[in-house]
């Protein structure tokens, strides 16, 4: 296609995007995605910018769950944007087999591993990638190198989320039959332990336990926090018993809690073997996710042992570089820290006015307004919520997540905080 046809053609298909009506749009939507999520808006986001979401109705929305986490820099952050935008008009390839390299790729894999402190990083694409290449990781050490013979068994709390694979997706409590109630026979060589419970741990490694996988908190569960010092006490049995640690950082990285990585509140002892990253990598401009480790152990992962067409190509790897820059420049653990403590005082405030909530919990930003155990539950307020003009989305029945993107102002802060109160507090 030559390039003035091209400008016509996107010319008219940009217009045929803004033409489609709220109601027309969402009847698009659900008529031809497969219906494992369900909308609970019928108006469009056709617009995003830092916190704030812009409906095909005139609606403004305060995302308070930026993205799930994958836009902890806000929405269309402009750095990103202007690196796009070059990349772009510079012809650069956006993939090519990974038997070619792009200079991205190298700014990209420095970047990353000298903000993590790990020495390589294996890239992905969507966040459940993650933990698997962990997992496989994991074994291949343990069959490798530690000498297991037969099944290398992964540990996993309960309580978990690391994504919907056929691998992981066992990993779900009995409490949630709708993510996997008819998708077995599961994949061998896990098991299950409470959440924060070292005894547990300790009791259920064997001589071929492998890894322990965990969140350094629970988002999808609930946000559960581990006590002070669990994290360090759990690297320090697994070094012990010869156990590599796996923290999937997917959710609660990139300064969601008010460091770079949740496990770094507790300081190098609870540094990870392996650690697995996705969202806000990207800036959510892309699915851009991975692990990183060590030589010693990502040396195991050579030629032909994993892949991924689109796994750290040029274009994914400009996004994450640029992204990564902007987390630094924005100084998003800073932001993170300060506005977070702003935030658990109003919270925290509001909590003590309301009958209705049971708890605040959380840390940096990332907070879980648990509410009491009676009608409406939690996805009720967040409907309520959404009418108001903000997302505030329910974990389980009980828990109403509040994760706003690091870069919304004291204003921003301050208007959905507002809101909150209103939703809780009775007048
Ligand atoms: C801790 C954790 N791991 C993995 C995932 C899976 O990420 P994705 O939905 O991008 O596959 C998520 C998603 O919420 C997550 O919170």
């Amino acid at each position: 296609m030559d390039q003035a046809t091209a400008q016509r053609e996107a010319a008219t298909i940009l217009a045929a995007a803004d033409a489609l009506g709220a109601d027309e749009a969402t009847a698009m939507i659900r008529q031809y995605f497969a219906p494992n999520y369900s909308l609970i808006l019928d108006d469009p986001v056709v617009k995003a910018e830092g916190p704030w979401l812009y409906t095909r109705n005139g609606n403004k929305i305060f995302d308070g769950v930026a993205a799930y986490s994958a836009a902890n820099l806000g929405h269309g952050h402009p750095l990103v944007r202007e690196v796009l935008k070059g990349f772009l008009d510079a012809q650069q390839p956006t993939v090519l087999g990974r038997f070619l390299g792009n200079p991205y790729m190298g700014l990209f894999g420095k970047k990353i591993c000298e903000l993590s402190g790990f020495e390589r990083f294996l890239p992905a694409n969507g966040g459940v990638e993650g933990p698997e290449a962990a997992i496989k990781l994991a074994r291949r050490w343990a069959h490798k190198v530690k000498g297991v013979k037969g099944t290398a068994e992964i540990l996993y709390a309960e309580g978990c989320f690391h994504g919907r694979t056929t691998t992981v997706t066992q990993m779900f409590g009995d409490d949630e039959p709708e993510a996997k109630e008819g998708f077995g026979p599961w994949t061998p060589g896990f098991r299950r332990i409470p959440f924060n419970d070292l005894a547990a741990l300790e009791a259920a490694i064997t001589d071929t336990t492998a890894a322990v996988l965990i969140e350094p908190i629970q988002g999808e569960g609930g946000i559960n926090v581990p006590d002070e010092g669990h994290l360090a006490a759990v690297c320090k049995l697994c070094k012990e018993r010869n156990v590599l640690v796996i923290f999937d950082e997917v959710q609660t990285g990139w300064a969601r809690t008010g460091n770079m990585f949740c496990w770094m509140h507790e300081g190098e002892a609870a540094r990870p073997d392996i650690m697995a990253i996705g969202k806000s990598v990207s800036g959510g401009y892309a699915p851009v996710a991975g692990i990183l480790a060590d030589n010693v152990l990502m040396e195991l992962m050579d030629a032909g042992s994993h892949g991924s067409t689109f796994g750290g190509c040029p274009i994914s790897s400009a996004i994450g570089y640029a992204s990564l820059v902007a987390i630094e420049q924005e100084d998003l653990v800073a932001q993170a820290r300060e506005k977070g403590a702003y935030v658990r005082e109003r919270l925290e405030a509001i909590a003590a006015k309301s009958p209705r909530i049971e708890t605040v919990r959380g840390r940096g930003l990332m907070f879980g307004i648990e509410v009491t155990k009676e009608d409406p539950d939690a996805n009720a307020f967040s409907k309520k919520l959404l009418k108001m003009g903000a997302v505030i989305k329910g974990t389980h029945r009980w828990v109403l997540r509040f994760t706003p993107p690091i870069v919304a102002t004291r204003d921003d802060l301050d208007h959905v905080l507002g809101l909150i109160e209103q939703a809780f507090v009775p007048e």
